[in-house]
């Protein structure tokens, strides 16, 4: 057994179709100007006919290069998405062949969260001698269910994948973890259709899940540090969901971060939900900003309400 999950490795994907602001101004009654100043969104990426799978591959092999392993050596994939290839087999199933690793695999639905809901699970199998080595990846190609026509939701989301690879360590790792769910709010944030024959679209009650993720997230980084008994001047980089700017702001003003701390890629990438927080770390950590032995706190919150936050020393 493990003291520690300890992330060794990073990887990320975009599909290289880049929509911007003035492309979607062109369709819809949009602007530019509305989209940055509401989201901080400036463009988005969109796959052709790329896969949530093809997605996945290439940021699970970018992560696995990094951390020096072969995907035969991993004991388990835990893949995060909304957006799965097929009702079933399991999208990580298909990431599994794709990699030529031989261990189990499964998907795992939380939404925007659902990289925060799979890094601890993964947490857990390593803490437990379960697993040893384990793959979590954020996989979305969001764009299939985005109504392009409704301007309150086709602004806001795009298409993309991280990926981390975790060890077990005696050193450092993950050092806290939080989950919450509350399903009141089902018609807040949703894909209404029944899977049967309907296709369905995101629907969205923009604002409320505004005030609500702007409410639950400051709360749950309070708690957080508290729990872990530290200031926010001891956090070196706070890597939040990319959702929106001014939710991540309020967070960070909240817990007394400034923004120079704070990982933003939402105005080059848009909300890409489960895949946001690896794409973001990934970036970070491949520019150099993120060094091994600092400290940073992952938090989101999606449809549910699912929300829930990871404080990890790199
Ligand atoms: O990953 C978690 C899931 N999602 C989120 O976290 C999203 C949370 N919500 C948000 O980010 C914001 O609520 C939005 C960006 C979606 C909307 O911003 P808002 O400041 O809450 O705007 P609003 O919905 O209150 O709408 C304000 C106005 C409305 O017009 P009226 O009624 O004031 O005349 C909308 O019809 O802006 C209008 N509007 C737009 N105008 C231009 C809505 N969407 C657009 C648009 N372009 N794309």
């Amino acid at each position: 057994m493990s003291k520690f999950a300890r992330i060794i490795g990073t990887g990320s994907y975009l599909p290289p179709t880049v929509v911007t602001n003035d492309d979607l101004s062109k369709t819809i009654d949009t602007s530019d100007e509305w989209i940055t100043t509401r989201t901080g969104i400036k463009e988005r990426r969109r796959v052709t006919d790329e896969s949530t799978c093809d997605l996945a591959e290439i940021a699970a092999n970018n992560a696995l290069e990094m951390a020096g392993i072969d995907a035969s050596e991993l004991d388990l994939i835990i893949l995060a998405t909304t957006t799965p290839d097929k009702i079933f087999p399991a999208t990580a199933t298909m990431l599994q062949t794709a990699i030529g690793a031989s261990c189990p695999a499964f998907d795992l639905q939380s939404v925007c969260a659902g990289f925060i809901f799979a890094l601890t699970t993964a947490e857990q199998y390593i803490k437990t001698g379960a697993a040893n080595k384990v793959l979590v990846v954020g996989s979305e190609t969001l764009s299939r269910i985005v109504d392009w026509n409704d301007r309150s939701t086709a602004i806001l989301f795009g298409d993309g994948a991280g990926a981390v690879v975790l060890s077990g360590s005696e050193e450092t790792g993950i050092l806290h973890s939080k989950l919450y769910s509350d399903g009141k709010y089902l018609s807040s944030l949703q894909v209404s259709n029944n899977y049967i024959n309907e296709t369905g679209f995101i629907e969205m009650a923009g604002n409320e899940v505004f005030k609500i993720a702007v409410n639950r997230l400051s709360s749950l980084a309070e708690e957080t540090l508290k729990e872990c008994n530290m200031s926010s001047d001891e956090l070196d980089w706070m890597v939040p969901h990319q959702a929106n700017l001014r939710i991540i702001s309020a967070v960070a003003k909240r817990i007394k971060t400034p923004m120079d701390k704070v990982v933003v890629t939402l105005d080059k990438q848009g909300n890409t939900s489960a895949a946001s927080i690896p794409l973001a770390l990934d970036e970070a950590v491949r520019d150099g900003r993120i060094q091994k032995g600092q400290t940073l706190l992952f938090e989101g919150i999606g449809g549910g309400f699912s929300w829930g936050s990871v404080l990890v020393k790199f």
